[in-house]
């Protein structure tokens, strides 16, 4: 079974005028679908072809003769969960369980927001930044590249693109307008708090 590329779960459209229809043709119907048929390619007649992409990814983390398979694989995952985590009309604050854990764990929302926005901008060169639940407890993170979460026992709550690809076009070297942007515009916190429902 060839790994695909999912569709975008909003129209093209939909995100403007913050995130545009130009970036996201490319960057869902270019780089994400690179990332799905470069992985394809070389998975194609392996021992790792047929396995579902959570366990291509676990079973070659950390194996340096694999890289390519796990920078296309994670590449893969990490595109697919970054387009739900944003939704038209979304940003502010979460409300429910999803608030309360945020506040008990980090202080506030505005050292949550803080936290978040100034782990992916250390973030040198392309990567991503995390809200991740780890033991139990939710925390940020960053990871340069393509990796994520999974490959290092970690659930994966919310994530924010920071290669220059995803926003470039809309913000050229502004990363910090972009990403204050993604919290005050786009979060999708209803995917966030089912994330942490379901961990
Ligand atoms: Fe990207």
């Amino acid at each position: 079974m060839a790994h695909t590329l999912p569709a975008l779960p909003y129209d093209i459209k939909a995100l403007e005028p913050h995130i545009s229809q130009n970036t996201l043709e490319f960057h869902h119907g270019k780089h994400h679908a690179a990332y799905v048929a470069n992985l394809n390619k070389l998975l194609d007649g392996t021992d790792l072809d047929g396995k579902s992409l959570e366990d291509v990814i676990t079973s070659v983390a950390g194996d340096a003769s694999k890289a390519g398979v796990f920078n296309n694989a994670a590449q893969v995952w990490n595109h697919s969960f970054y387009w739900q985590c944003m939704k038209p009309g979304g940003g502010g604050q979460p409300s429910g369980a999803l608030a309360d854990k945020i506040n008990a764990d980090f202080g506030s929302f505005e050292a949550f927001t803080e936290q978040f926005k100034a782990a992916g901008a250390t973030q040198f060169g392309s990567g991503w930044a995390w809200l991740i639940l780890d033991g139990g407890t939710l925390k940020i993170t960053k990871t340069a590249n393509a990796d994520l979460p999974l490959a290092h026992g970690q659930k994966a709550l919310l994530t924010m693109d920071v290669w220059e690809h995803a926003y470039y076009l809309d913000y050229q070297n502004k990363r910090p307008d972009y990403m204050t942007t993604f919290l005050d515009k786009l979060v999708n916190w209803d995917f966030v708090a089912a994330n942490l429902a379901a961990a």
